[in-house]
């Protein structure tokens, strides 16, 4: 049996998780995030050396946790696997050297894993009947593209965002609307109850290759401004504005999918990223006609470290052994 810990700090979340495969199975043993989310909130967004003291903190009580939950110790590991990149520098580097000091330690292979392609393999660790080539629409607060997966390592790029990720056109709406750090569930929760809306905000995207939420960005603002003063005097005219940003991001990544699968031949789908657990979008893009739809669980679409840990593994299973440099990198385009 093979034995893996993987670690996660690219963002805000320190994240740890221990694998094992056995007869060809990935099975995670045990899981855990420690999200900093409470820290980051008084500032209004992630202040990054803040989080990288964060992962110094918790990335060994959650290692201690994993292992304990596991009943493995770290001497009976096979292999690591940690975060290289993208991701905010300083954290990335909390992992990775936390990582190589147990690599020395424990004379332990390590193998170093894009934090894109881990949230692509949220999906099949969640669905164990998706199987590459499929597309993988990625949605977070930092990432927002397409990738044909052929297979693990072998990425073509479809499109991907010229500026803002999905996950920041829905925080800084929310921001907006008055949400503290980060809004995008809060925005979304509120639309869903609100259910209609006498505004519509611009179709986007329509001619462009890549996504680009600029715009749609400025026609938010726009919106939201020139409607202050009737907000605060009807509360409901607040919802109306969520529901109008929701469908607009939402109808811009269902737009981006379609193209996608109507220019590839793909119709097998993975979804994922923290905006892939808005309700809104999973029923949309369920509702494409004649596509495989596939979506991690809830608990995965945020950064975890089950998913870098599931690509490591694929990985191991193909062959690879961790004799690469474990270079932290704010930029990694995946398909390179
Ligand atoms: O994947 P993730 O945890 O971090 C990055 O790698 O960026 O994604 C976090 C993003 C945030 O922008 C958050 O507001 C957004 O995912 N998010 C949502 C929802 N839940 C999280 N956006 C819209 N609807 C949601 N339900
Ligand atoms: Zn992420």
């Amino acid at each position: 049996m093979v034995t893996l810990l993987a670690v996660e700090s690219s963002c805000d979340e320190s994240a740890a998780a221990l694998l094992s495969i056995k007869a060809g199975e990935i099975t995670v043993l045990a899981e855990e995030i420690s999200s900093q989310v409470k820290l980051h909130e008084a500032y209004g967004g992630i202040v990054p050396e803040l989080a990288a003291r964060e992962h110094l903190k918790n990335l060994p009580l959650i290692t201690d946790s994993v292992l304990n939950q596991g009943k493995i110790q770290l001497k009976d590991l096979t292999a690591l696997a940690v975060t290289c990149g993208p991701g905010l520098k300083g954290c990335l580097l909390m992992g990775t050297n936390f990582v190589k000091g147990l690599a020395l330690a424990y004379n332990l292979p390590v193998l170093g894993i894009n934090h894109i392609e881990g949230h692509i393999f949220s999906c099949m660790l969640d669905n164990k009947e998706l199987q590459p080539p499929f597309l993988a629409l990625v949605v977070s607060g930092g990432h927002t593209e397409i990738q044909l997966v052929k297979e693990i390592g072998s990425y073509e790029l479809i499109a991907r965002t010229k500026d803002d990720a999905a996950g920041e056109a829905f925080d800084k709406s929310a921001n907006l609307l008055g949400f503290t750090y980060p809004g995008g569930a809060k925005l979304a929760a509120l639309a869903d109850s609100t259910a209609k809306s006498r505004f519509s905000l611009p179709k986007v995207m329509r001619d462009s290759d890549g996504f680009s939420f600029s715009g749609l960005k400025t026609a938010i603002a726009l919106l939201i401004s020139k409607n202050k003063g009737e907000i605060s005097a009807n509360p409901s005219l607040r919802g109306e504005i969520a529901y109008a940003v929701q469908e607009a991001i939402v109808d811009a990544l269902q737009f981006k999918l379609s193209k996608a699968i109507a220019s590839t031949g793909v119709k097998k789908v993975a979804v994922s990223g923290g905006v892939s657990a808005n309700l809104s979008l999973r029923a949309r893009l369920k509702a494409l006609p004649g596509a495989a739809v596939f979506f991690p669980t809830m608990a995965h679409c945020v950064d975890n470290a089950a998913m870098i840990g599931y690509a490591a593994a694929l990985r191991w299973q193909a062959g690879e052994r961790g004799d690469g440099d474990l270079i932290a990198r704010a930029r990694w385009p995946l398909e390179r």
